[in-house]
């Protein structure tokens, strides 16, 4: 078999190495991927978001199966255009993958189901909304409604702060059109779990649940990141929170999806904090985040395309789905100055016996070296009898790992860690 996997970092690679244990895999082409990732894929130029691209490349190259990765060709509608040329893929069509691109309609969604969430309000009036930061309860929490490479909330802590990310989305369009509706939503307080899902529209299978560590910084100081660690499974997903989580969230989300006639298939995944008045969503996304891929997949034991697949034909229910009762953990490594300004070009360099654990991100081919060429360069993943475990074993990696202005979280995992030593 041919696939392709669309994208371009660490969790793409890691998607590329789990779909590579397939036997019946002869070739992965990552479109574009990463310089980092030349042993496990043939590199496409080219860019993810380029559908007729990717759609004209899969038929000339006889592709048996395409993986839509990144949001942004999903939110454009990249599995519609695959599917239309009749060519199977992994991912929602465009009419589903809303449920990320636009925090409106995620909310509104959630009312009109019941599905636990922030409470909320909607605005495409900048003055309206400066009205509202007047007299709404502080801290607030300001959400730009399209796709913001992350970037698009601002937890205000006075309501100075709310106004100016309100004019900055709203005004000066920080945000481009992405900014020009607004969500206002209640401040939620507890532990953060994310869960993904596979789901073909009817059944719904969750992976082993993961901590994400946004920030840049040691004890969550710092920018948001895309993130900058994650461990698995996540201590605060209690089995009984799972099966709050199952009825009361899980499902109905594939229910309300189905009954707004935008199936949901690929992967769904939940962006949850755990409040003292049960689980509730802090956002969906339409596809496996990034660094959790790095932790979850390493956990799968059951095989990915087979997985995949069934969430395209329809057959998640017949396919078993079995996860490790391991622990794993990702350390990023990035570019000294990552989220803002950072410097690119030098070189990467590691110790044989860490090669295959390493997720590459931001790194490209200068000859036969390899480069930085990005904020978040690579990641490097442990799996361990106990978190404990992986998590040592992540940063002795990461010593063998080299390249000027990197930097790194020391405290991967360790949030996790005290959570457990208090059951
Ligand atoms: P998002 O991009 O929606 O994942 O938001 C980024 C981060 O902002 C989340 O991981 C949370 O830590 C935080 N956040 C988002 N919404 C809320 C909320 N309603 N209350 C508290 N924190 C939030
Ligand atoms: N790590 C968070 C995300 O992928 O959205």
């Amino acid at each position: 078999m041919k696939v392709l996997v669309v994208g371009s970092g660490g969790r793409e690679h890691a998607i590329i190495k789990k779909i590579k244990e397939n036997k019946n895999v002869e070739t992965i082409y990552a479109y574009p991927g990463n310089g980092g990732m030349k042993d496990d894929a043939v590199l496409v130029s080219g860019s993810a978001t380029d559908i007729e691209g990717v759609v004209s490349f899969a038929k000339a190259n006889k592709v048996d199966y395409v993986v839509v990765t990144p949001d942004d060709p999903l939110v454009l509608g990249m599995v519609d255009a695959l599917e239309k040329e009749s060519i199977p893929c992994f991912g929602p069509k465009k009419n589903a993958a809303i449920i990320e691109g636009s925090k409106v309609f995620s909310k509104n969604l959630m009312k009109k189901y019941g599905i636990p969430t922030a409470a909320y309000e909607v605005f495409d009036d900048v003055n309206k909304a400066l009205a509202y930061v007047e007299t709404c309860p502080i801290p607030t929490v300001v959400k730009a409604d399209g796709l913001a490479l992350g970037k698009g909330v601002v937890i205000a802590m006075s309501r100075e702060e709310a106004k100016e990310a309100v004019i900055s989305a709203m005004s000066n369009h920080q945000f481009g059109a992405s900014g020009d509706h607004i969500v206002i939503e209640e401040f939620l307080e507890g532990p953060e779990v994310s869960v993904l899902s596979f789901t073909d529209g009817k059944t719904l299978k969750p992976m082993v649940s993961s901590m994400d560590h946004k920030r840049a910084l040691d004890n969550d100081e710092g920018l948001n990141t895309g993130g900058m660690g994650t461990i698995a499974p996540n201590p605060y997903y209690t089995e009984e929170v799972a099966k709050e989580c199952m009825e009361k969230i899980f499902l109905p989300t594939i229910e309300a999806m189905n009954k707004e006639g935008r199936t949901f298939k690929g992967c769904l995944y939940f962006g949850l904090m755990i409040t003292k008045d049960g689980p509730k969503v802090i956002e969906y996304n339409c596809r496996f985040g990034d660094p959790e891929a790095q932790v979850v997949l390493p956990l799968l034991e059951s095989d990915l395309l087979t997985i995949m697949m069934a969430t395209t034909n329809g057959t998640l229910d017949k396919t078993e789905v079995k996860w490790s009762d391991k622990s794993a953990c990702c350390v990023i490594m990035a570019s000294k100055g990552y989220p803002t300004h950072y410097e690119k070009g030098y070189e990467i360099t590691c110790e044989e016996d860490v090669k295959n654990d390493i997720y590459f991100a931001g790194a490209k081919l200068d000859g036969d070296k390899l480069l930085t060429n990005g904020g978040r360069v690579l990641g490097v993943t442990s799996v361990g009898e106990c978190l404990k475990c992986a998590i040592k074993a992540s940063y002795e990696k990461v010593n063998k790992i080299h390249f000027d202005n990197s930097f790194y979280r020391h405290d991967i995992g360790a949030r996790a860690l005290k959570a457990k030593e208090r059951d």
